[in-house]
């Protein structure tokens, strides 16, 4: 009578074994149970932490699966009820949505004519519900000596409240967009909650976009503003944000676009204001006008389908695509997803590693945690600066219980010896995670046994920038898990597993990731583009979202994620396009081709990996190669710079004129006997060259 068993499981395919029963099997007598047993490449909770969590056992979670899936308007809409509406969503179609490209235009809404605010809900309702004196953020600088400081969910909510006003008085009103250019200092999630109090649309941009990245984005959006600061401190260096926003300000106003106001924050610990280029018709320090605003500001009520924010993204072609997400749904995704796959509780200190400039800071440093009137850490700096014990030094300065972070993280500390992560207590720790790729099972081994000695579950979270919130992810707690597996679907997600047709297939596969029917985090389109939106997720696979990722079911319907299956390259969990590298590497003036492929990493999972043609006449140097480098650095930002590049004196393509990428990716990786059939190439003689030229 095995647990998996569950008739109710009729998606995923029942394992051979019960796990439950070999567990009770294996436990250790009660005195001694204080980790997980691993058994059969199976690692079982503890069952105490079992007991305590939201989702108990598998039994439970198929229980409230099953329902998610047959009357998700209901399950969906007692998750929403916890939050506060002006007004009910229309509860005669709580969704509506049209998936299937062949039966019309795609579209998705959740909780349509639901009249609500999401900072509203993640400040004033936990304050109105007696958490105002609650710690809702606390910040830690780059420098372990430097002063941390803490807002409590009162003070959040006057910061907030006072920037909300600011953006009034200068015009700004719902459905305006406004891009936030910032690294994490408490100001960045103040920015991104006053935009939601006034139903602005925020996007962030990563501060570690360069220039012409973010000037891109300014064009595209027409922000009313944009919020940056003068500069900021990362390891040990400093980085003058402020000269990045000047640049990319007057090339935008070259290109028509022209924003009048740039909201500085002075960073003085950093770089004083005298130092500071300025512009005093466009520029104004917060510090000179944030304060003076009131603290009191009303919220624009605005429809569930609101618009949010805009976050732009990475694809296989084009220019980055800007994911639109609206307010409902997305509130009620990001807050359940972060309740069942943390198990959190009201006593949690929560860390997430991301920057709030992509899209795991805004689901879960931001609103998932916040709208759970969680307390959040929010973390300056680079990981392992100044050593790579920082981490746990501040697990233990902030008794942080649950941990978030990517397995490129895991694998460089791994490298640096246990003795960075026993020489603290960590003790706090309850709970683990990791986003981004996949997350080997030799990192998953050593971040479970050595960072959570052992106790501490591990929430493996697949999920993407389109898809709002986790889906597919332990409920720890509530069955083993398999180190390197992302495990189950979370409630009302529908993962299927295609072949190249699109079939459908059953039981143990492997093919391309699909997802049936919407959830309520789903982004709704692209922004200024929804046929990019339709033909890119949406065609390839006719009745599905298509992810992008390549995904595997085993015999016990645990799912593997193998990684993008388009030209998307995952760069230490950064999603980057071959595309966009190589239209930065061609617009060197000395670039006559190029072409991209990501090759494996052992710590960044992907690094890039570069084939470059130069112009006639122009020979291969140390310094071409780094000045092409710095071609992309400039074009996109410094995350993105090939590892390495590779002369060529042409690229290996088909009569078509088509660059046969499979084969490239099989030289930069030097594995010479996997080529496949090169005779349709235009040319066979390249692969030869190209080899030859392997280590030049
Ligand atoms: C791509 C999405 C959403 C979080 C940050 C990245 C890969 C993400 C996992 C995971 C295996 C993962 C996928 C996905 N990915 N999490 N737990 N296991 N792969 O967001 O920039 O939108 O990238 O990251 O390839 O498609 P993103």
């Amino acid at each position: 009578n095995s647990i998996f068993n569950s008739s109710s499981l009729f998606f995923i395919r029942p394992p051979t074994t019960d796990p439950f029963r070999s567990q009770s099997h294996h436990l250790p007598p009660k005195a001694k149970a204080a980790a997980a047993v691993i058994s059969d490449n199976l690692v079982f909770p503890d069952p105490d932490f079992s007991q305590q969590a939201h989702v108990p056992n598998f039994h439970k979670y198929a229980e409230m699966y099953k329902r998610s899936i047959e009357e998700p308007a209901e399950f969906w809409s007692e998750m929403a009820s916890e939050f506060h509406w002006n007004n009910k969503w229309d509860q005669e179609q709580v969704y509506s949505e049209n998936l299937d490209i062949t039966k019309g235009s795609i579209h998705i809404q959740w909780f349509k004519g639901g009249i609500t605010n999401i900072c509203y809900n993640c400040l004033d309702r936990n304050i109105e519900s007696g958490n105002g004196e609650k710690i809702a953020l606390h910040w830690e600088g780059n420098e372990p000596s430097h002063h941390s400081s803490s807002l409590t969910y009162n003070q959040l909510l006057d910061r907030v409240s006072q920037l909300a006003n600011y953006l009034k008085q200068n015009g700004v009103k719902k459905g305006d967009s406004v891009i936030i250019y910032l690294p994490m200092l408490m100001e960045l999630p103040i920015s991104m909650l006053a935009c939601a109090r006034i139903g602005a649309v925020h996007s962030v941009v990563f501060a570690g976009f360069s220039a012409e990245s973010l000037e891109q984005r300014i064009i595209d959006c027409k922000p009313k503003l944009v919020i940056t600061c003068n500069a900021f401190k990362r390891g040990h260096k400093v980085i003058n944000l402020k000269d990045i926003v000047d640049s990319a300000l007057s090339g935008s106003s070259q290109n028509g676009t022209y924003v009048g106001l740039c909201l500085t924050y002075a960073n003085e610990s950093a770089l004083k204001r005298e130092a500071t280029k300025w512009q005093t018709e466009r520029d104004v320090w917060w510090q000179d006008v944030v304060p003076n605003c009131s603290t009191k500001c009303d919220v624009e009520w605005v429809d569930g389908e609101d618009p949010l924010f805009l976050l732009y993204t990475s694809g296989s072609t084009g220019k980055p695509k800007g994911v639109v997400h609206t307010t409902g749904g997305y509130m009620v995704y990001t807050a359940a997803t972060f309740k069942y796959a943390f198990d959190y509780k009201p006593s949690d200190v929560y860390w997430c590693t991301a920057d709030c400039g992509w899209i795991t800071g805004h689901s879960y440093v931001a609103y998932g945690p916040l709208l759970n009137g969680a307390t959040v850490v929010v973390y300056e700096g680079v990981p392992n600066y100044p050593d790579p014990g920082r981490c746990w030094d501040i697990v233990d300065k902030y008794k942080v219980t649950i941990f978030y972070t990517a397995p490129t993280l895991v694998r460089s500390l791994m490298r640096d010896g246990d003795e960075y992560v026993t020489r603290y207590s960590r003790q706090s720790l309850r709970v683990l995670g990791s986003v981004g790729e996949p997350i080997n099972p030799s990192a998953w081994r050593w971040f479970f046994d050595v960072v959570g000695n052992s106790r501490c579950p591990i929430s493996d979270t697949w999920w993407q920038t389109e898809t709002g919130g986790f889906m597919i992810t332990p409920l720890p707690g509530a069955w083993p898990q398999k180190p390197g597996s992302a495990t189950f679907p979370f409630f009302g997600v529908q993962p299927v597993i295609v072949d190249e047709k699109g079939k459908e297939m059953e039981g143990e596969c492997s093919g391309y990731l699909c997802v049936k029917t919407s959830w309520p985090g789903a982004f709704r389109t692209l922004f200024g583009d929804h046929e990019r939106y339709e033909t890119t997720y949406f065609s390839a696979f006719p009745g599905y979202y298509f992810s992008g990722d390549g995904c595997r079911r085993d015999k016990d319907g645990y799912y593997w994620l193998t990684g993008r299956v388009d030209d998307v390259i995952n760069v230490s969990g950064h999603r980057i396009g071959t595309a966009e590298v190589e239209s930065a590497l061609v617009s060197h003036p000395k670039c006559a081709e190029a072409a991209v492929v990501g090759i494996e990493h052992e710590v960044k999972g992907q690094c890039i990996y570069a084939f470059v043609t130069p112009v006639e006449g122009v020979g291969y140097s140390e310094e071409l190669k780094k000045s092409l480098v710095l071609s992309v650095r400039t074009n996109i930002g410094a995350f993105a710079a090939p590892e390495k590049i590779h002369w060529a004196p042409g690229l290996p393509k088909t009569r078509s004129g088509k660059i046969m990428r499979r084969v490239l990716r099989k030289i930069a990786s030097r594995q010479l006997d996997e080529l496949g059939d090169t005779s349709t190439l235009a040319d066979p003689n390249v692969v030869d060259q190209l080899i030859a030229l392997s280590d030049s």
